[in-house]
């Protein structure tokens, strides 16, 4: 970075984003932003390429300090600390697609854990004292009650990804309880969906998407032929599966909030929160509200169950409202308009 621009930086409180290049990364650093920080970001771009980047500094207005690396690699940590005052890390870099992890288990142990301990370790090093690591309600498996709340019982993963974020979950326990000083929040994100309302950046799936709202906006768009809708014989209102869709910026925002937060905590502190929008909605639901809103005709069929997958899950808030007074404020109509602007920006 030129000397120029690393003077303005020095006086803001600099965060490192792993994985700052990704969905919920770019989005994260837009808010951050706002809120008077400044990213420093980590990717090795293997989901992501140098396009977001350039998007994201249009969005944010400014150039920002960005490093294409591994985080893995101690190596490059520390090259990143002797070029900025960090204040604190938000650990987005895993890989999260879960077919995938039951394929290549290791792949994803070594990834996703392996990084957590890298880092943890890197930021104990350098009295880096606060972290808000990427959780996931995958963590709840099928839950027996709904809503979930934190105090929901886990249950065992149903993939080596949703083990990973289960062990990581773990990992941070154990990290706090040896009172290194550093101070940690787990988020447990529901459905991220969405996009930025300007369309400069989003959701960029490499290959086909196996998540839903991808899925939904190529088929609009015409790279798929067909929406294949796993299951409508399960025990929901319309029989399709019912999930917690919250909207990127909102999920972005509930970062912000978490470091502000942390900010006021002793040392060694560790609590998780989950980030949804408090409201289940169908697969179908889903469906029904992109086509009514962008007023497009979606080509979907019914399928079989896919495996694996949870019935029904949506978040109690109550935690992360009370306790971070964060509310989410947009709506899955909203979702679903941002979704298909940002797509239709692709084509
Ligand atoms: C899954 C993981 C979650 C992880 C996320 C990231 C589980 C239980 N959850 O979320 O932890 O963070 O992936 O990748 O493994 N659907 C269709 N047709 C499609 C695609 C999806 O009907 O073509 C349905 C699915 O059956 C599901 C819903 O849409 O009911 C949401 O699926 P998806 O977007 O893949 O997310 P999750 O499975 O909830």
């Amino acid at each position: 970075m030129n000397s120029f621009v690393r003077t303005i930086f020095d006086d803001m409180k600099k965060i490192l984003i792993t994985g700052g290049a990704g969905y919920i990364g770019s989005h994260t650093a837009v808010e951050l932003v706002k809120s008077g920080y400044e990213p420093v970001i980590i990717d090795d771009l293997s989901n992501s390429n140098e396009n977001v980047l350039k998007n994201l500094e249009e969005v944010i207005g400014h150039k920002l300090a960005f490093y294409k690396g591994d985080c893995n690699d101690r190596g490059i940590l520390e090259q990143i600390a002797s070029e900025h005052t960090l204040q604190g890390v938000i650990h987005f870099a895993a890989f999260k697609a879960v077919g995938e992890s039951t394929q290549l288990p290791l792949k994803y142990y070594q990834n996703n854990i392996g990084s957590l301990v890298i880092l943890l370790q890197f930021m104990k090093d350098h009295a880096i004292k606060d972290l808000v690591f990427s959780s996931s309600c995958t963590v709840y498996g099928q839950p027996d009650v709904l809503p979930v709340t934190e105090a929901t019982p886990r249950k065992d993963a149903e993939s080596p990804y949703g083990n990973t974020k289960k062990v990581c979950e773990d990992i941070l326990v154990d990290f706090i309880k040896s009172k290194p000083g550093n101070r940690v929040i787990s988020l447990r994100y529901f459905n991220p969906v969405g996009a930025h309302p300007s369309s400069k950046i989003g959701e960029l799936p490499i290959g086909t998407p196996a998540n839903l709202v991808p899925f939904v906006t190529q088929t609009a768009a015409g790279i798929r032929e067909k929406l294949t809708v796993f299951g409508d014989d399960y025990d929901t209102t319309d029989g399709s599966c019912v999930r917690d869709f919250i909207h990127v910026m909102d999920l972005a925002d509930a970062h912000v909030k978490a470091l502000a937060y942390l900010g006021e905590q002793e040392a060694n502190f560790y609590d998780v929160f989950n980030v949804g929008t408090g409201k289940g909605n169908t697969v179908l639901e889903v469906i029904k509200t992109f086509e009514a809103v962008n007023n497009v005709k979606l080509n979907y069929e019914i399928g079989p169950r896919r495996a694996g997958d949870v019935i029904k899950i949506w978040a109690d808030t109550t935690k992360i409202n009370e306790v971070l007074d964060w509310h989410p404020s947009y709506s899955l109509e909203d979702s679903m308009r941002d979704s298909w602007n940002w797509q239709k920006t692709l084509n």
